[in-house]
């Protein structure tokens, strides 16, 4: 198996990567913040079937965190992350310094990312999708991949990124993979690792509720809600949002809506924010 290089720099990336074009390969991108699990390592796998060269970047991305979020203490694991993307076959590791991605400093030119950003996770997290995209849209222009694979797990994520593909015709394809859960159902998140082993049971209440709303779903918006409220209530935690929402808008479904939607849920545990989500038919 050819080692994984690392590359620290945009220059280098671009060369190595005109080289790779010239040659008729086809390039997919998986971005990261890095502190991988395997959700982030079933993203690498889709990216190997689906072009010839697998660029991974891991940057925690200054901008898409708040003035009292976890920037600082947001788990780095370079050399843990390198090895594990060993073993499903990535082939460049673009790791950027800040310096690298930002040498003016925190960028004056931003994405907007419109109304959508400013519900449910942007509701607690002000400017987090104008940074995400900014960000985003930086490595788009670096790496120019054929296709970027994103998790549903970050559902609110995708439906903007897919967004903005779309409002600024970037000739990409967005594929997005399937949430990678542990046994007992809660979805991976590199920040699972913040939680103390009472705030991971504590944390199933996200997944359970979304097990609840699933089961209840025939039965129409108002017992999804109520019977995903019961699973929070049931580990005492609060939701911070618990929304089913049109998969085509992101906005709330009426109280008669039927079909397919997704729940949204997302709540603090201790002091860790998690969120989660999951596709149900409302009868
Ligand atoms: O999902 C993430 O890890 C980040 O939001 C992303 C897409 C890598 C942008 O920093």
């Amino acid at each position: 198996m050819a080692r994984i290089r690392i590359v620290p720099t945009v220059v280098e990336l671009r060369a190595l990567l005109a080289d790779r074009r010239r040659a008729g390969s086809t390039v997919a991108l998986v971005p990261t913040m890095g502190a991988l699990h395997e959700g982030h390592l079933e993203l690498v796998r889709r990216a190997r079937e689906l072009a010839d060269v697998v660029v991974v970047s891991i940057f925690v991305n200054p901008l898409q965190f708040g003035p009292n979020e976890d920037f600082d203490r947001y788990p780095r694991a370079l050399d843990a992350d390198v090895a594990a993307l060993e073993t499903v076959g990535a082939d460049l590791v673009f790791a950027p310094s800040v310096a690298e991605m930002y040498p003016d400093g925190p960028s004056q030119t931003r994405v907007a990312a419109g109304p959508i950003a400013a519900l449910y996770e942007g509701a607690s997290r002000p400017g987090h999708f104008d940074g995400m995209l900014t960000v985003v849209s930086k490595l788009f222009h670096i790496v120019q991949p054929d296709i970027a694979c994103f998790g549903q797990k970050d559902a609110q994520q995708v439906y903007l990124v897919q967004r903005m593909v779309r409002d600024l015709d970037l000739p990409l394809g967005i594929e997005v993979v399937p949430t990678v859960r542990e046994v007992d159902g809660l979805a991976m998140s590199s920040r699972n690792r913040y939680l103390s082993d009472e705030e991971r049971v504590a944390a199933l209440a996200l997944s359970e509720s979304l097990r609840a709303a699933d089961r209840a779903s025939a039965d129409g918006l108002a017992e999804v809600l109520a019977e995903a409220d019961a699973a929070f209530g049931a580990h005492d935690v609060q939701p911070d949002y618990l929304v089913v929402v049109d998969p085509a808008t992101f906005l709330p479904v009426g109280d008669d809506a039927t079909g397919e939607a997704v729940v949204l849920v997302a709540a603090r545990v201790g002091a860790t924010r998690l969120i989660d989500n999951a596709r149900i038919t409302l009868g």
